[in-house]
């Protein structure tokens, strides 16, 4: 790779940084396709509620912050703190930064499953919380 090449690539990088700053750089559909992509198979809504509101070892379950249908706020089963709710069609701001995303799915799926969730079941979650309404 030409120094040339990276200085251009690095420029670029830095005019798309006030962009990908801002929040709402995908969406819940976008990041449904890419953890289905990354699992080579669809989202499954069903088993994706079976996954939300059962526990997998620890005391938690994703509804025990979450609610089981998470179309309401939650409430932090720990500290107390309201949540957003989860299901995009009741908070706009669900799904809509990438990096937020990865960042919880990461964090939250250690605190419950001790252990990331893997591509299908973030596919399985996601297509669960996108087929709820309001
Ligand atoms: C101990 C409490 C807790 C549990 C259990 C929990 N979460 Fe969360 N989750 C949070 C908090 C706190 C946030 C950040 C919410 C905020 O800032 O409003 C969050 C946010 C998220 C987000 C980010 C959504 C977005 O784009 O805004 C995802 C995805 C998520 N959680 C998935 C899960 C899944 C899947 C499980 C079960 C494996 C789970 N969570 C279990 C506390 C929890």
């Amino acid at each position: 790779m030409s120094p040339r090449f990276i200085a251009l690539a690095l420029a670029a990088l830095a005019s798309a940084a006030p962009w990908a700053a801002m929040a709402a750089d995908t969406s819940p559909a976008a990041q449904l396709a890419r953890f289905a992509a990354e699992a080579g198979r669809p989202g499954q809504p069903e088993q994706g509620r079976l996954f939300f509101t059962s526990t997998h070892g620890g005391k938690w379950s994703c509804a025990s912050c979450h609610r089981e249908v998470p179309t309401v706020a939650g409430q932090h089963a720990g500290s107390g703190k309201t949540l957003e709710p989860l299901a995009p069609a009741a908070n706009a701001r669900a799904f809509t930064e990438q990096a937020r995303v990865d960042k919880w799915f990461r964090r939250n799926c250690k605190d419950v499953a001790g252990r990331e969730c893997t591509a299908g079941e973030k596919a399985d979650v996601l297509a669960y919380l996108v087929s709820l309404t309001r």
